[in-house]
């Protein structure tokens, strides 16, 4: 069985099997299945660095192993790693953050953003959310009863009133993701702070999903919206090791909020997943702790990447592709093909062999575009663009 198949009524969810099934992982599903069958397929839909973890980080979890890191933690997550944690805020950003109380450590940030949605969404309220943008956000507010109001932003830089037209008295919550998936745009302090004298005068949650914050690049640095605001009252912020470390497999998030929040969130973590697996957490601490030169390097290869991918986007006929400032993803315009994204993703997937991500699944503002992740060797980039360049010129 698989998702998509016809459930008997009564016997599940409505909630659940309204789910809809990841559509980023879709298009890698299919991709896979092209590839069984033998066929060469270029995959640049990838969400998760190509580079292997660091050697020094994967050391600290064989000692934290043989050490007898083997059991159960705090639910909040271990108190060595949310001091790291707040360590690090206080010597990157000046903030401060109390490790005891405003920190938890989750398995992974997606798990993160379930539990900060189901502890905020009641049925009928609703969330603002600034797309185009990663689709899990969209499908837990909906998961927990609560409405989605898509607000096209990060391709236009909307302004204030259209934000302002999004809210009601039902507004709970906005979602805020800089750098952003998918499309890599950077957002400024100015928008940051717009969005927090906003949530003040309507009295709602700003959620910052940091969780591409080291991936920055030209003259951006690295941000946290707590660099803006006094109190954790109206900001919660969300971030893992899985991109800025290339951990995506080890499952490590965390949750910045207010003591009462984080309260809530243990409450749902000692419920459900207990805690992220403890050398797991113990890894997470010398990531932050050590050497971060392997993290810059990384930068600076999806930097020479990230430029090699617009040049030789825009070099080909109807496509246009802004350079962006952050995270591994371009976002190029193929509206000039007069085909929707989807169909576009497929034929170039079957015609071209190029796996790609539909813009449409990423919300309002997505459609007539494709995100082409650039956590793909200069090589395969090189044979996609190709590839794309030679499937156009012969529509
Ligand atoms: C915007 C965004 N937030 C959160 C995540 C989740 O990361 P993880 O659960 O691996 O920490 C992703 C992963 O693709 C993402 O793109």
């Amino acid at each position: 069985m698989v998702a998509g198949d016809v459930f008997m009524v009564g016997r599940f969810s409505k909630r659940v099997i309204s789910l809809k099934p990841s559509p980023t992982l879709s298009m890698a599903e299919k991709a896979n299945r092209l590839r069984r069958e033998g066929k060469n397929i270029i995959k640049l839909d990838i969400g998760e660095p190509d580079f292997d973890t660091p050697q020094y980080i994967k050391d600290a979890c064989i000692d934290a192993l043989k050490s007898g890191y083997t059991h159960y933690t705090s639910s909040r997550g271990l108190l060595e790693l949310r001091e790291a944690i707040a360590e690090y805020y206080l010597k990157y950003f000046k903030v401060e953050v109390d490790a005891e109380s405003e920190i938890i450590v989750t398995p992974g940030s997606k798990f993160a953003i379930y539990s900060v949605l189901q502890s905020i969404v009641d049925s009928g309220d609703e969330v603002v959310v600034l797309t185009p943008a990663w689709p899990t956000y969209i499908s837990c507010i909906t998961l927990f009863g609560g409405k989605p109001v898509e607000v096209p932003y990060y391709l236009n830089n909307s302004d204030e009133e259209s934000i302002k037209s999004a809210i009601s008295s039902r507004t709970k919550a906005l979602m805020i993701n800089s750098p952003n998936n998918p499309t890599g745009n950077v957002l400024s302090r100015d928008y940051f702070k717009l969005i927090l004298d906003l949530a003040e005068d309507y009295d709602f949650y700003v959620i910052s999903d940091e969780i591409y914050r080291l991936l920055v690049y030209d003259d951006f640095s690295p941000f946290t919206i707590l660099s803006l605001v006094d109190s954790l009252d109206r900001v919660v912020v969300i971030d893992g090791f899985s991109k800025a470390y290339a951990m995506t497999g080890w499952r490590l998030g965390f949750t910045i909020a207010s003591k009462q929040l984080i309260n809530l969130l243990v409450r749902i973590q000692q419920n459900s997943v207990t805690c992220p697996a403890a050398f797991v957490q113990i890894a997470g601490v010398k990531a932050l702790k050590g050497d971060q030169g392997p993290v810059e390097r990384m930068v600076k290869e999806y930097d020479a990447r990230r430029k090699f991918l617009v040049d030789a986007l825009n070099s080909i006929k109807g496509v246009k592709c802004p350079r962006p400032g952050g995270a591994f993803y371009v976002f190029p315009d193929f509206s000039a093909l007069n085909m929707n994204s989807m169909e576009l993703a497929e034929m170039l997937l079957l015609k071209a062999g190029v796996c790609t991500v539909p813009g449409s699944v990423f919300g309002a503002g997505g459609e007539f575009h494709l995100r082409i992740s650039y956590a793909s060797s200069i090589e395969n980039l090189r044979e996609g663009v190709e590839r794309i360049r030679t499937f156009i010129e012969n529509l």
